[in-house]
């Protein structure tokens, strides 16, 4: 046979197994073998330069021809094979968009949470600051810095979970005011500030009172502040939760931290003040504890009380849930009943 001959038989071959290949990975193969540094044609071409010096032209430029010829086929049928791949890739990964959709559960804050987040919202939008305080306090600022020394009988009231004679679950809010008081600078302005958490009590079985509850505490500290700039927050406060039909009135209270002191009654939510058996007949509902800050506690702080004043309130956002939604035992918020929780859903 002569070279040219072995030359068509290779190219015949090569377009063969071409043809006849429907994988890439062969595809590749038969390009290394057959194109390659050790492939047919390339030693096709080294024996050119055995031919007589007037053949070596033609079949040099035929050897190469079929050298095109091949590759360009290769480039081809790579082509095909890849549009083929992509295709059924396609195909298989085809979505139907009219299948109805996986359903998510979603969740959404506890309804507590709702209450704590509608009034820190309101007291941010009132240039309050919002501060989280330790859930782990010392005697020291939970009663003594408010004005509760060792022997003073309100502590009872509050008894709680001590951790060493010094430490315990805190059983107020109230303790973030002293620790506040302690660090603002009045020269840069006045003290504005609420602080939502988690307190502790001794548990008592009653449906009213659970061992862990949750409380927000505001306090605003500067010169000339009095009982109305007070009473003006706390009914823009509750406007603002209950709404726009819902009055206040304050009834003389004790707390050893502020003086005077108040307990805040709110419109009775079932009866809107005609008086029911909620509301014993009164019309109205105790919801809050609030005063003017007591001397000792700004002294004890190393602010001037003869410059300095103002007033302290503590929020029970499980009481106004209690009252707002019409739930009569505070155990049910925290016995995380989906069935309970979702009638508060926002979402309706
Ligand atoms: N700390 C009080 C309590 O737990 C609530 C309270 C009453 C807070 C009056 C205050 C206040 O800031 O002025 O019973």
């Amino acid at each position: 046979m002569t070279l040219r001959e072995d030359l068509t038989a290779i190219k015949d071959q090569g377009l063969s197994d071409i043809s006849l290949t429907n994988d890439l990975k062969k595809l590749n193969e038969i390009r290394v073998n057959l194109l390659g540094k050790k492939g047919p044609i390339t030693s096709a071409l080294r024996g050119i330069r055995d031919l007589p010096v007037e053949q070596r032209p033609e079949v040099g430029s035929y050897a190469n021809e079929i050298r095109d010829a091949l590759s360009t086929a290769i480039e081809n049928k790579k082509q095909v094979l890849e549009d083929a791949a992509l295709n059924e890739q396609l195909a298989n990964e085809k979505i139907d968009v009219t299948l109805p959709a996986d359903h998510t559960l979603q969740g959404q804050p506890h309804v507590i949470q709702q209450i704590i987040d509608q009034v820190v919202d309101l007291f941010l939008g009132m240039g309050y600051q919002i501060l989280n305080g330790p859930e782990i306090e010392e005697d020291h600022y939970n009663f003594e810095m408010m004005n509760l020394p060792k022997d003073h009988p309100a502590r009872d009231m509050q008894d709680t979970f001590y951790l060493s004679d010094d430490i315990l679950m805190r059983t107020q809010t109230s303790p973030m005011q002293a620790r506040t008081l302690e660090t603002h600078n009045f020269e840069e302005g006045p003290l504005k500030m609420i602080s939502p958490g988690v307190v502790y009590r001794r548990d008592t079985d009653d449906p009213t009172h659970s061992h862990q509850f949750h409380q927000i505490e505001g306090l605003v500290i500067d010169k000339n502040i009095t009982m109305t700039d007070l009473k003006g927050t706390l009914l823009t406060m509750t406007h603002e939760i209950f709404g726009d039909k819902f009055d206040i009135r304050l009834r003389p209270s004790y707390f050893p931290f502020t003086e005077p002191s108040v307990e805040v009654d709110v419109t009775c939510f079932n009866c809107m003040g005609k008086g029911c058996d909620v509301c014993k007949h009164t019309g109205w509902i105790e919801v809050l504890g609030a005063g003017m800050v007591h001397p000792n506690v700004l002294n004890m702080a190393g602010v001037d009380p003869e410059v300095y004043g103002g007033f302290a309130f503590g929020i029970g956002p499980d009481r106004f849930a209690m009252l707002k939604y019409g739930v009569s035992d505070i155990r049910d918020f925290y016995l995380d009943d989906i069935r309970f929780l979702n009638q508060f859903s926002k979402r309706g």
